[in-house]
């Protein structure tokens, strides 16, 4: 490198006085960029200046100096009128083409960053001078960063930490910024960053952070993008449903025509996918029945008429397990016509209307075939006490909501005196008429309880 010159010293001092005068005289104007220049490393830079005068001048002298922080100035070249002067160590690295006054270099190294100082003379009948200072940075441009995850394998939610580091292998003042689906992140309660950006931290990990995420090296020259990554995470299950191929989904009753079969499908959200499981509760007893989403229910292999179905899913990475269940009712042949008169209802309320019948007229039948032998029930028909009727009553007390076939369920005893007690307000004669003369609905539902003495009445 050039030594400290007496010359050098000479100029500045030089330069520091023409400071002045500049202030003085404005008949010379000199343009520099107030900006600082960024310039690649290898590639040339212009450093473009501007001058103007409108006095009469003979000589032109144009000298470009390089400053060394903190005092030291370095003389690149200098010229006067078109002839240049460079300073032999430098010779080819600087180009001048008076009477323009900016300065090419030719390829930037890193050691070229610094400031630049013009000095423009012009001389006639007296002589002013104009100086300017341009700031120039080199910089190398970055390559297209790698984002590495650790772990690299997956986190499962709410347990582990994700960190992702970005790292670029070329670049000089690289500033980095993360993204999740293009989108900056700022720091938060979730996302933290190393000093210098190039590592995210994200903790706790929920599943919302799922997303693709990249990071952006930039510096003043250049700016490249990372590929997208995903970093993986374990979570669920989440939102356990039970839906059929009948297309709706469905509460937690199902109703089933008799001879139909029906496919359960069992779905939930996880990662990795749940492993499904379906298990069978009747009788006051479970059987697990198969492993899969889909479990197909046959009217005719449904032993009751109400069975349970519970669907387990389980994710052996969180190792979290949900449970959901359907109740699967078989609605005899009778029942099914008699929903479809009662059309003013919504079909979801007809359906748990009988649901809720049917549930209560077998409760009620157990109990009856428990305590009650029926040959006691035929004998008593004529003299029934009242207090069965109370009973009776109580216990399908809430079915006075389906007034219409609730009455029917008990009319096993057709005593209008009894009828007219559940049927509130309506005139007991006519409701008993009414009653018979619907065979098909509900009385065969009924039958279905005394099977030693009605069986075969149709
Ligand atoms: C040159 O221009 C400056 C202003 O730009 C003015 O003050 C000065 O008088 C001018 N001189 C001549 C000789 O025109
Ligand atoms: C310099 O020359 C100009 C004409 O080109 C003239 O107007 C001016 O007075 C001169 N200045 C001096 C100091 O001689
Ligand atoms: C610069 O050019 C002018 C005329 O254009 C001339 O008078 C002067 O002598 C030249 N100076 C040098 C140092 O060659
Ligand atoms: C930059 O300059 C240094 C010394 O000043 C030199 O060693 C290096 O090779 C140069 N680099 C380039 C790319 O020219
Ligand atoms: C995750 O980060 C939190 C806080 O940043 C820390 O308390 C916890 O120990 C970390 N967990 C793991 C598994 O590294
Ligand atoms: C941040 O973490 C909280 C729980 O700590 C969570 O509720 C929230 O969804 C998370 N946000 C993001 C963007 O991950
Ligand atoms: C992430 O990118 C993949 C493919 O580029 C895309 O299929 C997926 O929907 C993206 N995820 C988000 C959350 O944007
Ligand atoms: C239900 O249990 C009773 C005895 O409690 C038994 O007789 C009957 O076979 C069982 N039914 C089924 C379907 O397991
Ligand atoms: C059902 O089984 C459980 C235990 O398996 C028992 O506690 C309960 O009393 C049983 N219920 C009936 C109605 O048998
Ligand atoms: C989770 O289950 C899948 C199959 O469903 C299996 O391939 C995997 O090894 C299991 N992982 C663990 C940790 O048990």
């Amino acid at each position: 490198m050039l030594s400290w010159s007496p010359l050098a010293l000479h100029f500045n001092l030089q330069l520091k006085i023409s400071a002045l005068l500049l202030g003085i005289s404005s008949a010379l104007k000199l343009t520099v960029p107030s900006h600082t220049l960024h310039g690649t490393e290898g590639q040339p830079l212009n450093l473009p200046v501007d001058y103007n005068f409108n006095i009469t001048v003979s000589d032109i002298q144009i000298i470009w100096l390089f400053e060394k922080p903190p005092t030291i100035h370095i003389f690149l070249l200098s010229a006067v009128n078109q002839s240049v002067v460079p300073d032999l160590e430098y010779m080819h690295r600087f180009t001048l083409s008076p009477p323009s006054a900016s300065l090419l270099i030719k390829h930037l190294n890193r050691s070229d960053e610094g400031t630049y100082i013009v000095k423009i003379n012009v001389h006639g009948n007296r002589t002013i001078s104009a100086s300017g200072r341009i700031r120039v940075t080199v910089d190398v441009p970055v390559t297209k960063p790698l984002i590495y995850t650790e772990p690299p394998f997956g986190v499962v939610e709410k347990r582990g930490n994700i960190t992702l580091k970005c790292a670029v292998e070329k670049g000089t003042r690289i500033v980095y910024q993360w993204m999740k689906n293009g989108n900056p992140i700022e720091a938060s309660a979730n996302y933290s960053f190393s000093v210098n950006k190039d590592t995210l931290s994200i903790a706790p990990v929920v599943k919302e952070a799922i997303g693709n995420y990249s990071c952006l090296a930039a510096n003043p020259v250049s700016a490249m993008e990372s590929d997208t990554i995903m970093p993986t995470i374990y979570y669920g299950p989440y939102g356990l449903t039970i839906n059929t191929d009948k297309g709706q989904k469905v509460g937690r009753v199902f109703t089933l025509d008799k001879g139909e079969a029906v496919r359960l499908y069992c779905s939930a959200d996880s990662n990795p996918p749940n492993i499904y499981s379906w298990i069978r509760k009747a009788n006051n007893s479970t059987h697990p029945i198969k492993y899969g989403r889909s479990l197909e229910v046959a009217s005719e292999k449904v032993t009751q008429k109400t069975e349970e179905y519970t669907c387990s899913a389980y994710n052996n990475m969180t190792e979290n397990q949900a449970e959901t269940h359907i109740i699967v009712i078989i609605i005899p042949k009778g029942l099914e016509h008699f929903i479809q008169k009662g059309k003013y209802l919504s079909p979801l309320a007809v359906i748990t209307g009988i649901s809720l019948f049917l549930i209560v007229s077998i409760c009620l039948l157990i109990l009856w075939k428990r305590f009650q032998p029926h040959k006691v029930i035929q004998q008593k028909l004529q003299i029934r006490p009242e207090a069965d009727y109370r009973k009776a009553q109580t216990i399908s007390g809430h079915e006075n909501a389906l007034d219409d076939f609730g009455i029917y369920e008990f009319v096993a005893f057709p005593d209008p005196a009894g009828i007219s007690l559940v049927s509130s307000r309506s005139v007991s004669g006519s409701d008993v008429i009414q009653g018979q003369d619907r065979p098909g609905t509900i009385y065969e539902v009924v039958r279905h309880i005394p099977e030693q003495h009605q069986e075969h009445q149709e």
